[in-house]
């Protein structure tokens, strides 16, 4: 905390492991906290990718079947092509990416432990918004994974309409998964402006 910071803290760190992270307003253990999310949630996005590159393997469709998601190829059982499991494999990839990952580890990770030390301010403004800035991110994201989850656009799982969400796309895929995609990087947002 600021205080700590004025005053020197030579002395053991005697808060408990869930006093330090779970309820911190030090902006070098949130950013560390921003990044190790941000990169667990970057391994699941990167998994969407693997899957997709996975199918474009080889000539027609092995993997993204309708009569269900498959990771052997079996030529002996029938595969109609799943457009909509592409679909939100790529949504989710880019919905992950660019609002989960890139902005949360730039500005909530780098920005957090960086920012302060660089202009010689004892900690972010307000720390405990801060805290609250990287609890929202968290909800954000499993809102998003919820979304994924939740029933969809095709009779199925999950949003195929790409990461911007646009209308008219999204407005014919409405539903459940719909509604907590959109919810997700509103959180998200409200997350970003509360990182002061
Ligand atoms: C292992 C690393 C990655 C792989 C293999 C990968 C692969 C892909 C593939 C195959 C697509 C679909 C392209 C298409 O069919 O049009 C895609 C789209 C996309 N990727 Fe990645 N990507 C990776 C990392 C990233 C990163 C680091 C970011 C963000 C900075 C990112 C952001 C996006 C976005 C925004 C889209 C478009 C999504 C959409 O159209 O809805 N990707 N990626």
């Amino acid at each position: 905390m600021a205080d700590a910071a004025i005053h020197g803290h030579d002395h053991h760190d005697d808060r408990g492991f869930f006093t330090r992270w779970f309820m911190s307003t030090n902006h070098k253990d949130i950013g560390i906290l921003y990044l190790i999310v941000s990169a667990f949630v970057g391994l699941i996005s990167v998994m969407f990718t693997v899957y997709m590159r996975l199918e474009l393997m080889e000539p027609g469709v092995q993997y993204m079947c309708l009569e269900g998601a498959r990771f052997i190829a079996d030529a002996a059982a029938d595969c109609t092509p799943n457009g909509h499991l592409w679909n939100v494999m790529i949504t989710y990839h880019g919905v992950l990416m660019m609002f989960f990952v890139v902005i949360p580890a730039l500005f909530g990770g780098f920005g957090n432990y960086f920012m302060p030390l660089q202009i010689g301010a004892p900690d972010m403004a307000f720390p405990r918004m801060n805290n609250l800035s990287f609890w929202l991110y968290v909800t954000g994201t499993s809102l998003g994974v919820a979304s994924l989850l939740a029933p969809g656009g095709n009779g199925q799982l999950g949003s195929g309409v790409g990461w911007v969400l646009y209308a008219p796309l999204s407005t014919s895929e409405a539903g459940m998964s719909m509604d907590l995609a959109i919810f997700a990087v509103h959180v998200s947002g409200a997350s970003s402006i509360l990182g002061r």
